[in-house]
């Protein structure tokens, strides 16, 4: 078994702590007591409820009544044993913060290893060493299930489910079976037969109704707390003014995409970069819809800034739960806010774009890309250069033909008839809009009328207009830029 074999070489190398973040306590303990056998040292395991206690054969050390729950006692009976053991510690991460005996006693015991070569290990869900401790320590990932052990837990619980149903078997075919495997990687056994014990209990076939369930429970039990999202809501390009030239190119490629048997290349992704407010997330959401994908979002932003030191692991989980929901669209919002080199970041933004290119270049699954910027200042070269993605495509603010669409879309969205509209007039006096400031002035319009106790109309809609002082004025300049740098390097969307 890889785990005990990689874990007995660590020990072998005289690593005193040893960490292993898991949440299959059980199954690390297991792996623990087979490492011990191999290096004929006892295993103990302790925890605040059961105190410490031998877990191979032999004797119990500690006599009974006196079980050590407390961990100070528990670190001082170890650092006073003579014999080199192991020591499991389940769930000790809360004594480790603002306790300077224990974090001082462990510190003892792996400072004394090349005298006793005692074997501290933590086992909890999740764990941060102090400073003083880390530079002794190592840590360790459990193996997760690859290809054939999923197979193997998906068989066995067929199995079951035949066994306890007079034999009748479980429907599913050879696809279904791939994908789910494929969709079931990355988690642990324990998950893994979960959610396949589910799908099958339910109604006896594992079927296409099946993925999504288990991709939207994986992408619950991976928790990526805020940074990546499942976008229920996609959109329809009708609803979205403009942006011709990205909707024709998006359809003419939604075979190459969809179809594994095209002989075309198959679309990597877009960039839209353009002004604030003029449609960009909104696109990213009409392209899922217009390929009838899921959409993921990933907030950029937030990944860089929640998770210090653990960024890149993130967008790696991230990025390989994108390749689990394949074929799905993933939108990475405001790419600029993880991927700019500001140069002060000790090059977490670098490794981060590093980590974004190798995944594009590697990937196998159907994954599509959306990046939406409105800053080319700080956007990164590399991710501009050619073949990197497909295309950039600029989205401008909307010209009077546009404007007159967006008008009319939210217009109608919010149940006002078209008809009694003079569209033309609206379009001629929102020049400069972006098509949320148009948004905007129809909200603020439909609150005024009911003030009135009037129905909103042209007039009221045109008094909005004049008191708005559109974006494009104030950034007059910021804009201008933005165009001539989008002007030899992307296409209008
Ligand atoms: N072309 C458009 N057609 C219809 N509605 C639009 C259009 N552009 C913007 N809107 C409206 O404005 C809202 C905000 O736009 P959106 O969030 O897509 O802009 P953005 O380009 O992503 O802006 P930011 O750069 O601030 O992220 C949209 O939800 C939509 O209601
Ligand atoms: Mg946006």
């Amino acid at each position: 078994m890889q785990d005990v074999d990689e874990i007995k070489l660590l020990l072998d190398s005289r690593i005193p702590l040893l960490v292993i973040e898991t949440y299959e306590e059980k199954k690390a303990l297991d792996v623990l007591l087979k490492v011990a056998n191999k290096h004929s040292k006892d295993l103990h395991r302790w925890s605040v409820t059961d105190g410490l206690s031998r877990l191979n054969f032999g004797p119990q050390l500690v006599p009974k009544g006196t079980e050590l729950n407390e961990a100070e006692e528990m670190l001082r009976h170890i650092k006073q044993q003579m014999q080199p053991g192991m020591y499991a510690l389940c769930d000790i991460h809360p004594f480790l913060i603002d306790q300077p005996q224990i974090v001082r006693l462990l510190k003892d015991i792996a400072l004394n290893h090349f005298a006793i070569p005692h074997t501290l290990v933590f086992l909890s869900h999740q764990l941060r060493l102090p400073a003083e401790l880390s530079r002794y320590s190592a840590s360790y990932a459990l193996t997760l299930p690859d290809d054939d052990k999923i197979m193997e837990i998906i068989r066995d619980e067929a199995k079951d489910w035949s066994d306890r149903h007079m034999g009748a078997r479980v429907k599913t075919d050879n696809i279904t079976l791939k994908k789910l495997v494929n969709n079931l990687q990355g988690m642990n056994a324990s998950d893994v037969r979960r959610l396949v014990r589910g799908a099958i209990w339910n109604d006896g076939s594992l079927n296409e109704d099946d993925l999504p369930r288990i991709n939207k429970a994986k992408f619950a039990l991976l928790d990526m707390e805020g940074v990546v999202s499942f976008e229920q809501q996609t959109e329809d390009f009708s609803n979205v003014g403009g942006l011709h030239n990205l909707k024709r190119w998006l359809l003419t490629r939604r075979e190459a995409f969809s179809d594994d048997d095209s002989k075309l290349d198959r679309p990597k992704g877009i960039l839209l970069l353009g002004v604030q407010g003029s449609g960009k997330s909104l696109a990213a959401k009409a392209v899922a819809g217009l390929w009838g994908l899921p959409l993921m979002r990933m907030d950029v932003g937030a990944l860089y800034n929640k998770f210090h030191g653990e960024t890149e692991r993130n967008l790696r989980e991230a990025l390989k739960l994108a390749d689990a929901m394949s074929p799905c669209v993933l939108w990475l919002d405001e790419i600029e806010k993880g991927m700019a080199q500001d140069g002060n970041d000790n090059g977490v933004s670098q490794r981060l774009l590093g980590t974004l290119l190798t995944w594009m270049a590697e990937r196998r699954t159907r994954v599509f890309i959306v990046a939406t910027s409105n800053d080319i200042s700080r956007l990164p070269p590399e991710l501009i250069r050619k073949g990197r993605l497909d295309e950039i495509f600029f989205v401008d603010l909307p010209g009077p033909e546009v404007r007159k669409d967006i008008f009319a879309i939210h217009l109608r969205k919010r149940g006002c008839p078209l008809p009694g509209f003079d569209l033309e007039k609206l379009s001629l006096t929102t020049q400069g809009f972006s098509g949320s400031e148009i948004e905007q002035v129809i909200i603020a319009a439909l609150y005024s009328a009911s003030a009135e106790g009037k129905p909103i109309s042209t007039d009221i809609l045109l008094h909005e207009i004049a008191a708005t002082s559109p974006l494009s004025v104030v950034m007059a300049e910021q804009i201008a830029q933005l165009r001539v740098w989008a002007e030899d390097r992307t296409i209008p969307a």
